[in-house]
């Protein structure tokens, strides 16, 4: 691969600080118990990430968002949280978190902490106050509580699914013994929705805010962000009457279901801007809210969160059509909002991209109907998977607005398709069986190295099962190895750190077989999504994700030419 040591990458250290820090970031998630063990429990914690603080500045991010490190029987991943200010002990304490959130600011790496205002868990105090307390009670209006229909309220209030499959409504025993109340969970059972309509849950949120911002942390992401305000008035439509949801871009556009994506959902973040905007430099976040794309800006509004996820290029086939069209409206939705636009590939609720492109065709909507015959590893072309990725992922570093990566994708990393049943963790998978088979093939422990205990993750074991062929994966395996994922990463971050310019792109070439774009400051990056090669423009090749052929730009690959 062409030599860097035309530019003078050096300098570009601490290109993205300042106040608008996070409007092209790269930002790197971390899922805390599947990265690295300290004390060999077989769970990552705290210590294990600030261990690994140097090999994520070696990586040239800007910032680690971190998924949900809080107190949490794990339901759902952590994203059931008992206590919003606090640490799992599990997973260390709030000296460790500070501890972590220093020696990443020394390395010049911010902190996003990840947000679940939604629902709390089952076992958070509220919740079981609310258990004791009566019907009618302050204590229950903090949730939502419904008598069920029928002669005794042995019907839930209405026939709505939970997103993990089974009803939405979970009846439970009032304190004098008797069945009693329905409560209402979007997701698991064990966590039950707030009532956002009562100002004491709204207060509290904005207490949590404070604490974490107090403490450092620099930004935020806000799960299911677009669910938080419903309409449960009476009588609540049944099933069949709601109007029809889609995911991402095929979402309504109207804001006209009961608990998805309604206007009035925008209060709340611009009270959570105000105050986000009181600290130097403001607090960010970004919405995970998936909505219609027309919808997406004002979630992403300077008034509101700032940015939010755009899952478009995650949904989408490795299709230079569909990128382009998605880029194209992306980036002039977020120029029309003042927002920065984001791009993401992979993260921890979906297959990883590098076995999402090397699946054949037909093998269902983001690799689910691979998921369910099995999972097979030999039903993957893993080369195919991983240039299309690299390619991809390469592409995305070029584009105007931030970078989310997910851990492991800079290793190459494969989803784990076949876990045991009796292994498995992901609440879908018990609560859809044989439909749903989770998400927890993208969440099994990083291996470090290519031999030991857990390929390096801790000492005791991983908390899921690591298969063999992690091993050539390994981070060990791919440190200072020419053209390894892993060195190719750390090269595609350096120079985009250096090179990032104004929030711009033009289009040079866009059609069916070729993506190619320039930045303001003349950095090109040009895709074959075709099957022939392509001529590459005059300039010098500063990286590809993969050998050129003759000069030229073979399938699959990408280029970047300043
Ligand atoms: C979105 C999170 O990314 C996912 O992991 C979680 O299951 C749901 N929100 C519920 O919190
Ligand atoms: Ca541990």
């Amino acid at each position: 691969m062409p030599s860097s040591s035309s530019l003078n990458l050096v300098s570009a250290a601490g290109a993205t600080t300042g106040p608008d820090w996070w409007r092209q970031a790269a930002v790197y998630q971390i899922y805390p118990r599947s990265f690295s063990d300290s004390n060999g429990d077989g769970i990552g914690d705290l210590k294990g990430i600030t261990a690994k603080v140097p090999y994520l500045q070696a990586l040239g991010i800007d910032a680690v968002w971190l998924s949900p490190f809080y107190p949490s029987a794990l339901a759902d991943g952590g994203y059931d949280v008992d206590d919003y200010r606090n640490v799992d002990p599990k997973l260390g304490t709030l000296a460790d978190f500070d501890e972590m959130t220093a020696a990443l600011h020394a390395a010049g790496i911010k902190l996003i902490a990840d947000i679940v205002p939604n629902h709390s868990s089952n076992r958070h105090e509220w919740f079981k106050e609310a258990l004791a307390a009566p019907k009618g009670s302050a204590a229950r209006a903090r949730y939502i509580f419904r008598d069920g229909l029928g002669k005794d309220g042995e019907v839930p209030p209405s026939d709505w699914d939970s997103k993990f499959g089974g009803p939405a409504w979970e009846r439970i025993i009032e304190a004098d013994g008797t069945p009693g109340q329905w409560y209402m969970h979007i997701f698991a059972k064990e966590q039950p929705d707030f009532n956002w309509d009562n100002p004491e849950v709204r207060e509290d949120f904005l207490t949590t805010l404070k604490f974490w911002s107090d403490r450092g942390v620099d930004g935020f992401r806000i799960d299911v962000a677009h669910a938080l305000v419903k309409d449960l008035s009476e009588p609540l439509p049944s099933k069949a009457e709601l109007p029809v949801e889609g995911t991402g871009a095929d979402g309504l556009a109207d804001g006209s279901h009961p608990f998805w994506d309604r206007d009035d959902v925008h209060g709340i973040y611009a009270e959570w801007r105000k105050l986000f905007n009181q600290y130097t430099p403001p607090r960010t976040a970004v919405a995970e809210a998936w909505v219609h794309a027309s919808r997406r800006a004002r979630y992403a509004s300077p008034e509101g969160l700032g940015q939010a996820f755009n899952f478009d290029l995650l949904q989408a086939d490795f299709d230079a059509d569909a990128f382009r069209s998605i880029i194209t409206k992306n980036l002039a939705e977020a120029e029309a909002t003042g927002a920065s636009s984001t791009w993401v590939f992979s993260n921890h609720d979906v297959v990883r991209h590098a076995t999402r492109y090397g699946l054949p065709a037909g093998s269902g909507r983001h690799g689910q109907d691979w998921l369910r015959q099995g999972g097979s590893a030999s039903a993957v072309d893993t080369e195919l998977g991983l240039a299309r990725a690299r390619a991809a992922s390469l592409l995305m570093f070029a584009l105007p607005g931030s970078a989310y990566l997910y851990q492991g994708e800079e290793l190459g990393l494969q989803e784990v398709g076949c876990i045991a049943d009796s292994a498995r963790q992901d609440p879908a998978f018990f609560r859809n069986p044989g439909v749903d088979i989770g998400r927890d093939g993208c969440r099994v422990p990083l291996p470090w190295t290519s031999e030991g205990t857990s390929f390096g993750f801790g000492d005791g074991g991983a908390h899921l099962p690591q298969p063999e062929w992690f091993a050539g994966y390994a981070v060990d395996a791919q440190e200072n190895v020419e053209d390894s994922t892993l060195e190719f990463y750390r090269e595609a971050l350096l120079y985009r750190r250096h090179l990032q310019s104004a929030e711009q792109l033009k289009w040079v070439r866009a059609d069916a077989s070729v993506l190619h774009f320039s930045r303001p400051n003349g950095w090109q990056s040009v895709t074959n999504f075709g099957s022939g090669l392509v001529e590459l423009p005059a300039g010098t090749v500063i990286l590809s994700s993969g050998p050129l052929e003759g000069g030229k730009l073979p399938r699959n690959t990408t280029a970047w030419i300043v």
